[in-house]
């Protein structure tokens, strides 16, 4: 499959021509690519730290965060690890081997999310994450418990990425979105990253309001051709929308 655009990670990039699809998933291309291009935007500001994923399934996503990743920054898989089959593991590690991700830079937990606590975090990577995915447990509750533990570990710059927002699927996961985040004043959405199908879902992008300037103009400018430039609508403000094939409605 061809590059929709280049990350400048020529690992990532290899990644996406030769490997996502032979990773099962869920997450789309488009998101995969802008949320790589996102830790790129991170290492360029001089913010550093790890990624974490809750619901890493065969790692389709996961794969192309670590290989972002600089330095000593780790990436941590959470998930149980046993559906459909107690198999899962087994191809999630074969798929980060066959694709480069580095033994030292591999934390699994295998477990639920809901058993760890913010110093579990601290303890498996000894350090803040720069991005966290959220895509585990589907009801409202969960993605609550789950956002509340990426808030707590997250770098002050960092981005926490919740996937499978507005899908048919699960109507509520939005709402209960919306109540955390009158919860927690300090957050909001930088990026809508739209879907691709039913499938390969929207992800929205928080981040502390303090460092959206770190994302806005650069989204708007570095994926100019996909921006929809009349923006996400979220009462207090006004967020970035990127879109595969943006345009508006006709009206005259
Ligand atoms: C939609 S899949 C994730 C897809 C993947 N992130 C991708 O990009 O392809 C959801 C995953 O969440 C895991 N999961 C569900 N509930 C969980 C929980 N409470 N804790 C950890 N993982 C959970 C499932 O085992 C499954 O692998």
């Amino acid at each position: 499959m061809p590059l929709q655009f280049s990350t400048s990670f020529p690992a990532v990039d290899h990644y996406m021509m030769n490997g996502f699809d032979t990773v099962r998933g869920m997450s789309s291309r488009f998101a995969t690519t802008i949320c790589a291009c996102l830790l790129a935007r991170q290492t360029e500001l001089g913010i550093g730290g790890h990624f974490a994923e809750i619901g890493t399934f065969e790692g389709r996503f996961f794969i192309a965060m670590a290989l972002a990743l600089s330095g000593d920054e780790k990436a941590l898989g959470i998930d149980t690890f046993d559906w459909p089959n107690a198999t899962l593991l087994e191809r999630f590690t074969a798929h980060c081997e066959r694709f480069g991700v580095a033994d030292a830079q591999l934390v699994v937990h295998k477990g639920r999310s809901e058993a760890l606590s913010p110093g579990d975090v601290g303890s498996l990577l000894g350090g803040p994450v720069r991005m966290w995915h959220v895509d585990g447990e589907h009801s409202r509750t969960a993605l609550q418990r789950d956002l509340d533990l990426a808030r707590s570990t997250l770098h002050p710059d960092g981005l926490i990425v919740v996937d499978d927002m507005l899908h048919p699927e699960y109507p509520l996961l939005v709402v209960a979105l919306h109540e955390w985040l009158e919860r927690h004043r300090d957050m909001r959405v930088v990026c809508v990253i739209d879907r691709e199908d039913i499938v390969a879902a929207s992800k929205f992008v928080l981040c502390r309001t303090q460092s959206v300037c770190h994302y806005e103009e650069d989204l708007m400018s570095r994926f100019e051709r996909f921006h929809y430039v009349m923006g996400s609508e979220w009462e207090r403000y006004f967020c970035v929308v990127l879109t595969p094939e943006p345009r508006l409605a006709p009206v005259d």
